[in-house]
């Protein structure tokens, strides 16, 4: 049986990407990330995958007619690299069918909120904004909605007096890096199934 193969899609600091590319270094990923998409030619995360040695596909939207154009191409690049797993990583932008229905149920995303709170941009300080007390984070399988599909893990994170943007984020992305990893690492043992809205997992 062959190896596990994962794409990331970032188009930022990619430090949920390198959370992953360092849980595959110690043995804990179950899968191997092949490749690194990202839309923004200038991202920090693309330094990150040129030091982790995973190969890119880097494009400028505004180079093609339409979202759908540059998909195409996207997924003639995981088709030939027999990519399993698609994991959205803080990549910013809303997919078409053309990605999202061939890989139904091997398409997934991680949001800082508990959904269905807060979803779209900015979600931490739009929890602040309402002055929830617990908010935290959620992986969920990609629908054409803006992080609408149905979830597979969520954690909670408290919100406690003195919290602002900066200090809320890094607890929650602390949490983000713990959750990632073994969430695709249960995809890659074969655990998580999608049917209809339903996840099931195998423990
Ligand atoms: C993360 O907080 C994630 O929840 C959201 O985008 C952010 C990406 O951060 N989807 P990074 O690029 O992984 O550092």
């Amino acid at each position: 049986m062959g190896s596990y193969r994962i794409a990331v899609f970032a188009s930022g600091t990619g430090s949920n990407f390198q959370s992953l590319v360092d849980a595959q270094a110690s043995g804990v990923l179950g899968g191997e990330i092949n490749l690194l998409v990202c839309d923004k030619p200038q991202a920090p995360v693309i330094q990150r995958a040129r030091e982790a040695g995973v190969d890119m596909f880097v494009f400028q939207p505004k180079d093609y007619a339409s979202r759908e154009d540059y998909e195409r191409e996207i997924a003639l690049e995981l088709q030939r690299r027999k990519i399993d797993l698609i994991v959205l990583a803080g990549y910013m932008r809303l997919l078409t069918s053309v990605l999202v229905e061939p890989y139904t149920g091997r398409m997934i995303n991680i949001h800082p909120s508990l959904l269905p709170s807060f979803t779209g941009k900015n979600a931490i300080g739009q929890a602040l904004e309402y002055g929830v007390k617990i908010t935290g984070v959620t992986v969920h399988f990609v629908d054409q909605g803006m992080d609408t599909g149905p979830v597979i893990a969520q954690r909670a994170v408290e919100v406690v007096e003195g919290d602002d943007e900066a200090s809320l984020t890094r607890r929650i992305q602390a949490v983000e890096k713990q959750l990632y990893p073994e969430v695709v690492s249960w995809f890659a043992a074969g655990k998580i199934r999608l049917i209809d809205r339903d996840v099931t997992m195998e423990i």
